[in-house]
């Protein structure tokens, strides 16, 4: 029996035109500028939804009852604690360690705390997912403290996630309106489809890892500028900028070196990025209930040069540009914006990673060699 030949190999540069899987997840019309987590429209489960319903929906393929959600979010909180080994690696920590590196080695410790940690199977998988979902805000704050020079604060299990993380973070509640700002950053960020990042969690679970490893590969992923990153760079850049009339000229010499306007532009979306539709008004909301207003203002006048200079390149703004002015706002650390990415998109890596056990295959792409052949072995002492 002859083996059917493969169809030869293309080179897709950056795998835009490639399909690597399949998801019933999020959709993501980039032409359009539509994104759905499980076929809700973005904008309707910002404005409704909160973050512990969004990760249900992502999970289950569909929205729970109240008793399924309470049940659910119960899980969540029985493991907002962390393991003590895990605060004392935390006190051991560099306090001027950058939080995604602490972040990525908090995550990879987590693993050595749970007995769970190799097991297989779908059931096993989710229970992890859960413990890490519920842990990581645990995690940043618990670095956040330490790096200041602040006692640990504990967490409290009777708030939700944004708000019990901004408790642990600042050892004060936060406003209703505070957490809220946070909740809805959580929902928009939880999952998009086959980034980066979630393609590199993807990889490593399709090897038969585990899921500790899949997230430590997502986080290391995401913290790069042009991924989960660039919400760290808006800010530096309104920093830089500084003053509303230094906009233009900011704007215009980075374009003309042809240097990227971080928070600007997407491998999919050549419209606006939806989460940054929402998350536009809500951060001028936030920005003038906190004295940001000119953040904001500054944001408005950068998008409008943009507009002017790069939109018939399909270059809008996207998530992390008015996320920025958001986490300001709510007095998060700047560095600290790519970890409130990560706390999020925790759910869509677990998510994508139990889809990809389910017809699993081994994601193994190939190479073009383009080097020499036929070369001699030359003794070191000819060299
Ligand atoms: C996220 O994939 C996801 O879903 C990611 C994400 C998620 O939820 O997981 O949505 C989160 O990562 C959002 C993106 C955050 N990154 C940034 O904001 C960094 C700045 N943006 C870029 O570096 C860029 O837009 C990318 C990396 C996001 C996408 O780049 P592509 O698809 O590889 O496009 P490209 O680099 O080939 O650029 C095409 C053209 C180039 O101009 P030409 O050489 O054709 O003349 O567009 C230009 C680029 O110079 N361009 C920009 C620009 N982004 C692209 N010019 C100025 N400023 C920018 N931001």
């Amino acid at each position: 029996m002859t083996l059917a030949a493969a169809p030869a190999p293309t080179f897709d540069k950056g795998l835009a035109n490639t399909i690597a899987a399949e998801t019933q997840m999020s959709f993501i019309d980039g032409g359009k500028g539509v994104l759905e987590y499980v076929g809700i429209d973005i904008d309707s489960l910002a404005r409704n939804s909160t973050f512990e319903e969004t990760v249900y929906l992502l999970w289950n393929r569909r929205l729970p009852n109240r008793t399924e959600l309470a049940a659910f979010t119960q899980s969540l909180r029985d493991e907002y604690e962390l393991p003590e080994g895990i605060l004392d690696l935390v006190r051991t920590m560099p306090r001027e360690a950058t939080p995604m590196h602490a972040l990525r080695t908090l995550v990879s410790a987590l693993s050595l705390y749970d007995a769970e940690a190799d097991a297989e199977g779908e059931e096993a998988n989710e229970r992890k997912a859960i413990r890490m979902l519920a842990k990581t805000p645990a995690l940043i704050a618990a670095f956040d403290r330490h790096r200041k020079g602040k006692p640990f604060v504990a967490p409290d299990a009777k708030l939700s996630m944004a708000a019990n993380f901004l408790w642990m973070l600042n050892g004060a509640k936060p406003t209703d309106a505070v957490a809220k700002a946070l909740d809805v950053c959580l929902i928009l960020h939880a999952d998009h489809g086959l980034n980066a990042s979630t393609f590199a969690a993807r990889v490593t679970i399709a090897t038969l890892s585990d899921l500790y490893s899949a997230m430590v590969t997502a986080i290391g992923t995401l913290k790069g500028p042009l991924h989960g990153g660039a919400n760290e760079e808006v800010m530096i850049m309104l920093r830089e900028i500084g003053a509303i009339d230094r906009v233009e000229s900011y704007v215009m010499d980075r374009l003309a070196r042809k240097d990227r306007i971080m928070g600007f532009g997407h491998r999919v979306y050549k419209a606006i990025d939806p989460r940054a539709t929402y998350l536009k008004t809500f951060s001028k909301q936030v920005a003038t209930d906190t004295g940001n207003l000119g953040l904001y203002e500054m944001s408005r006048r950068i998008e409008e040069i943009m507009a002017r200079e790069v939109a018939a390149k399909g270059i809008y703004p996207n998530v992390d540009f008015y996320s920025a002015t958001t986490y300001h706002s709510i007095g998060i650390d700047l560095d600290l914006f790519t970890c409130m990415f990560a706390m999020s998109r925790i759910a869509g890596w677990a998510g994508h990673c139990i889809e990809q056990l389910d017809g699993n295959r081994l994601i193994r792409p190939a190479a073009a060699y383009v080097g020499p052949h036929g070369q001699p072995y030359v003794a070191i002492e000819d060299r």
